[in-house]
């Protein structure tokens, strides 16, 4: 399938660390794309052994002119390994490669190559240049823009990382021709996000996009990044670090992330786990009085068709409120959700126990 649509771009405003998001086809192979990015000896691209056969050659012939040294680093694949050891081998390829403070990291692959990637970015020396060029729906929309770079630990996800944000991001679109289809799903699980919590048009348009975007229609997918990589851009904008409005962007993520963690890193997709969660936010939401239920058999119809999972796995509520209440926006042992207070508008807040034990019934498998 040959996807081709003219590029665009989205600027990400954060003062001096503003940077742009290009999206396009074919745009990690054109060496123009590179030209603005800081002078620099050596590059290192960073990616995964799925990855590297599909797109690392093209990425690293695009590169050869603007850098002396172009090293390759293939990291084993999957969430499984978004930990210390792994991470550990792109400071053993820096150091290795004599890479100085001017070194530029390219992160090629889904979030999971993009977060740890970062990280890296953000700790050797203190911090060098990166490039996102995400090759997943998800990572194009979600993780490749925004600065949040993470691994994870045994007891919780993304635990330990840093706010650091990219010199660009290039969402090609072309690579998503090779995207397994529950990893594109996955990835329309964090578009879907982006409508309850904040632009209720833009879920509407999904509805009635959501066949052609299963179905990788080029003009769809490319609306689609854009205007979800505009919404991140507008509100990590106004709050880069976390400090109030970004957490809309985890709706869905405080059920998701014990789902992902309770089954084993991997078991379930990331995006996978959110869509789920979303339909358990989204009936948290309806007891707190946010929304009612034709929102959340509406926002479930979506998830579904977009060929997620609506119904969770059934770890235990006790075992689910014990993985919630290790979230990072847990303050003081008390669990805090994102819910949605209208539809097309979310929130931060806690909500009672016995409330969540209802949901998780009502969500997981018998
Ligand atoms: P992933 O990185 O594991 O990629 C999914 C799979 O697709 C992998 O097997 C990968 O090798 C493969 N792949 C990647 N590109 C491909 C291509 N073009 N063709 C064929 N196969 C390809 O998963 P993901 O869904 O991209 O990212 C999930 C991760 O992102 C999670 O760790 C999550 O916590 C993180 N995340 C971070 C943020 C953030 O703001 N930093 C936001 C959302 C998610
Ligand atoms: N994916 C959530 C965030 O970037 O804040």
């Amino acid at each position: 399938m040959r996807l081709s649509v003219p590029p665009e771009h989205v600027e990400i405003q954060l003062g001096e660390r503003s940077y742009p998001i290009w999206i396009g086809s074919g745009l990690l192979g054109d060496p123009s794309n590179y030209l603005a990015l800081p002078a620099a000896a050596t590059a290192l691209i960073v990616t995964n052994t799925t990855v590297a056969p599909l797109y690392a050659a093209t990425l690293r012939a695009a590169l050869a002119g603007r850098f002396r040294e172009v090293h390759v680093l293939e990291l084993p694949d999957g969430e499984a390994h978004k930990d210390w050891q792994t991470l550990n081998l792109i400071f053993d390829a820096l150091l290795s490669h004599g890479s100085d403070r001017k070194t530029v990291l390219f992160a090629l692959g889904g979030g999971v190559v993009g977060d740890m990637t970062g990280f890296a970015a953000a700790s050797y020396m203190r911090g060098v240049p990166f490039v996102q060029v995400p090759t997943t729906l998800l990572a194009q929309v979600d993780s490749s823009v925004g600065g949040k770079t993470a691994i994870n630990h045994p007891l919780g996800k993304n635990m330990i990382g840093a706010f650091y944000q990219p010199q660009l991001v290039l969402c090609d679109l072309a690579t998503l021709a090779t995207l397994p289809p529950r990893e594109l799903s996955a990835g329309l699980a964090e578009i879907i996000k982006y409508g309850p919590i904040y632009d209720m048009d833009f879920l509407a348009w999904i509805e009635s996009h959501i066949d052609a975007l299963v179905a990788r229609e080029p003009v769809a997918l490319a609306h689609a990044v854009k205007r979800s990589c505009e919404i991140k851009a507008a509100v990590v904008g106004q709050d880069e670090r976390e400090t109030g409005l970004r957490a809309i962007l985890n709706f869905g993520h405080t059920f998701g992330h014990a789902i992902e963690s309770g089954l084993g890193y991997g078991e379930w997709l990331h995006g996978e786990a959110v869509g789920c969660g979303m339909v358990m936010a989204a009936h948290l939401s309806e007891r707190l009085g946010g929304i009612d239920a034709a929102f959340v058999q509406r926002l479930t119809a979506l998830i579904r068709r977009a060929g997620l999972p609506v119904v969770a796995p059934a770890l235990g509520a006790e075992r689910y409120l014990e993985l919630m209440r290790i979230d990072k926006k847990s303050e003081a042992g008390e669990i805090r959700f994102v819910v949605l207070d209208k539809p097309g508008s979310a929130i931060m807040r806690g909500a009672p126990d016995a409330m969540v034990r209802e949901v998780l019934a009502q969500c997981c498998a018998a």
